[in-house]
């Protein structure tokens, strides 16, 4: 299909989200296929139809975001941060500032939460979280899970906090209260500094290497001495030492 150069700049100017800095492939496939499924043959036409139509344009926000997710994902990752990552930086610090960087609907930051809650009272416990998809915010903040999106859930904690809502499970007001949700847009906006631990996971994989270079350095520089990025299972760090991070173990670098 012809026009993607011209409809990238259009949607750089609508929503502010840079289409050039995603994997080109990937993402026309998926526009496409969009494109297709509103009944429409060019970008032109689409473009004309995501200005005007709210519906439209919500749909083109939440399908190129793709919001999946769920509690605990990679759940040895999780045993990790807990039994070796977070004590090792609590050699050097007492409290660690936390931040989620592209929280979908909320599973990861609540999931720190209670992950952090094995070794910290709750009311020590604050996460920052941000996603570019305002709507997965609103979920986040909604809490309303299904049951297959907390089934690495531990069994304590799924008694603890979540309470059964019809089909689905709401999560408990103690464990949203420790996360602050801020829309923000990880390629563009400036990155907040002095966190002890960044988790950034399942997000990487749609940027080109550009991107993701640009993504490290900043990440490097949001943390604090010796703090630890925690990456998404498919997105170990090619050659980290380029962004003076150090490989603490598989999935977690710690700064320089
Ligand atoms: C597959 S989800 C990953 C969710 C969670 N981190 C996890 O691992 O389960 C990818 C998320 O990245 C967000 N995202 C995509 N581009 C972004 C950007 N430029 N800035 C911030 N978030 C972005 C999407 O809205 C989506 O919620």
């Amino acid at each position: 299909m012809q026009g993607y150069e011209q409809f990238k700049k259009n949607v750089l100017g609508l929503t502010g989200l840079d289409l050039t800095m995603y994997k080109e492939r990937q993402m026309k496939r998926r526009i496409e296929s969009l494109i297709k499924r509103n009944k429409i043959d060019s970008y032109e036409e689409y473009f004309k139809k995501l200005k005007s139509e709210k519906e439209v344009f919500d749909e083109f926000m939440n399908y190129l975001t793709i919001n999946v997710s769920e509690f605990f994902r990679n759940p040895e990752q999780w045993e990790a941060l807990v039994k070796d990552v977070v004590p090792e930086l609590l050699k050097t610090r007492k409290k660690i500032k936390v931040w989620s960087a592209a929280c979908s609907t909320g599973e990861e930051p609540y999931t720190l939460v209670m992950a952090l809650s094995r070794i910290f009272p709750l009311s020590d416990i604050k996460i920052l979280a941000v996603d570019i998809d305002k709507e997965a915010i609103n979920k986040a903040k909604i809490g309303l899970y299904t049951e297959k999106s907390i089934a690495n859930v531990p069994d304590d904690l799924k008694k603890k906090y979540f309470e059964p809502l019809g089909k689905t499970y709401k999560i408990s007001e103690q464990i949203k209260n420790r996360v602050e949700f801020k829309q923000f847009n990880l390629l563009k906006d400036t990155y907040p500094k002095g966190y002890d631990l960044i988790v950034c996971r399942n997000v990487m994989i749609y940027f080109t290497d550009e991107a993701k270079d640009q993504m490290y350095q900043n990440f490097h520089d949001a943390l604090s001495d010796s703090g630890v990025l925690f990456v998404g299972s498919t997105e170990q760090i090619i050659s980290p030492q380029r962004f003076e991070l150090s490989p603490m173990r598989t999935f977690f670098y710690q700064r320089d």
